[in-house]
């Protein structure tokens, strides 16, 4: 990926330079990419599966919504319907908070999350919230929602061994309120995510409209369920009997076609809840669908190291698809501003 954009660079770069007279700074990221996508548009990575089949009658059925996978008193404490006021819808992202995370959800608010970066491919980004425990901080979740109008909080208590009932409430919600979006990106609140490198890629690899059956992420391929009492993810043999989990995605980074969305929705209340929700979701249920990774691993990795070095390189090398998991904000910040750099690069060079 890295080296087959940089030799098409040159080209690239001229024709921007070209077109550049008649535009303002504001204009050209999103001009730039548009023709990053026409150019190359023949880099097909990965053939599309096609679209599962899914019934929707139960989004009629008032029962259905009440329900998230084995709670039958679920609702929304807060809702936005942040898809309605927009028909061409190219992608909603659903970012797992936590009730705490104020800072985090601000930092992805003024970096890659900001809704006007991409002019062309309109996105949307929500934040997935629990019920916070402690009054004072459920307060100041009401007031930043009041403001943002982007927060998603369920009834359901916010804790780590609940979050497979926060990636289903996404799955819900996607389903109930933003059907006609084209892609759908599920991230944490402490990664940095070159959005337009993203834009650039599903573009070039599946469409501006994905055919279906799309579950692409940074793939754990065999993965070893872990017995020892001092990993927090530890899992008890009651809990799950097997030795390997299914492969399931990272959960910092998977893209998923709404078919799939609807599909996982409809298994997510079909099959026993169990707590580690990247398992359950990406792995057991996609599983289920009988639907194959696409697996990133493969065309782009990150490590640590490497973001590091291109932070420290100079503005002409090509941003990160993604940050590492666990980037401090500090770091986004960094990464975003370089970011903006490079795809500003030829107004600096002007
Ligand atoms: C969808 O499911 C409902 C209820 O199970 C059923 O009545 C209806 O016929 C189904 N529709 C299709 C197109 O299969
Ligand atoms: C729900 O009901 C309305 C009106 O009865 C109907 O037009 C619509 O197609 C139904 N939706 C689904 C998903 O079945
Ligand atoms: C369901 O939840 C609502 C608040 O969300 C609560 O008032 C009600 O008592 C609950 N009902 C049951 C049966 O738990
Ligand atoms: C998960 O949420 C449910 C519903 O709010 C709650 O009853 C349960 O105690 C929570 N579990 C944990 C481990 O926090
Ligand atoms: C949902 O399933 C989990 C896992 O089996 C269980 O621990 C929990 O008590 C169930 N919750 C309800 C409300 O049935
Ligand atoms: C940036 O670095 C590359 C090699 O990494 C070098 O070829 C290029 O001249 C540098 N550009 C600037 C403006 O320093």
């Amino acid at each position: 990926m890295k080296s087959l954009c940089y030799h098409d660079r040159r080209k690239r770069l001229l024709l921007v330079v070209l077109s550049l007279s008649l535009l303002n700074s504001f204009w050209i990221i999103n001009f730039y990419i548009s023709i990053l996508s026409i150019s190359s548009s023949q880099d097909v990575y990965v053939k599309p599966l096609t679209r599962l089949i899914y019934n929707l009658s139960f989004l009629n059925d008032t029962q259905d919504f009440r329900l998230l996978v084995n709670l039958s008193n679920f609702s929304f404490v807060m809702n936005n319907k942040r898809c309605d006021s927009i028909s061409e819808l190219f992608m909603v992202v659903f970012v797992h908070s936590a009730p705490k995370h104020y800072h985090n959800r601000q930092t992805i608010r003024q970096t890659w999350g900001q809704e006007t970066n991409l002019v062309n491919d309109p996105f949307r980004v929500v934040f997935l919230i629990g019920k916070a425990q402690d009054q004072s901080v459920q307060l100041a979740l009401e007031e930043e929602n009041h403001i943002h109008r982007d927060i998603i909080q369920g009834n359901f208590i916010d804790s780590y061994r609940n979050l497979t009932y926060k990636y289903v409430m996404g799955l819900k919600w996607v389903t109930y309120f933003c059907r006609h979006v084209k892609y759908v990106f599920k991230t944490d609140d402490d990664i940095f995510v070159n959005i337009f490198q993203l834009v650039k890629y599903l573009k070039d690899s599946f469409g501006t409209t994905p055919t279906g059956g799309l579950v692409v992420c940074y793939l754990i391929k065999k993965p070893f369920v872990k017995r020892s009492q001092r990993s927090k993810w530890h899992v008890s043999f009651t809990e799950y009997p097997w030795k390997y989990y299914p492969p399931y995605c990272s959960g910092w980074a998977v893209l998923m076609s709404p078919d799939v969305i609807f599909s996982l929705y409809i298994q997510s209340s079909r099959v026993p809840y169990f707590w580690v929700d990247d398992v359950h979701v990406s792995g057991t249920l996609v599983k289920k669908l009988g639907v194959s990774h696409v697996d990133l691993t493969d065309t782009m990795t990150i490590n640590r190291a490497d973001i590091a070095r291109w932070l420290g390189s100079n503005v002409s090398n090509l941003p990160p698809f993604f940050g590492h998991p666990d980037v401090d904000r500090e770091t986004i910040y960094a990464l975003w501003t370089k970011t903006l750099l490079y795809y500003n690069i030829i107004e600096t060079h002007w």
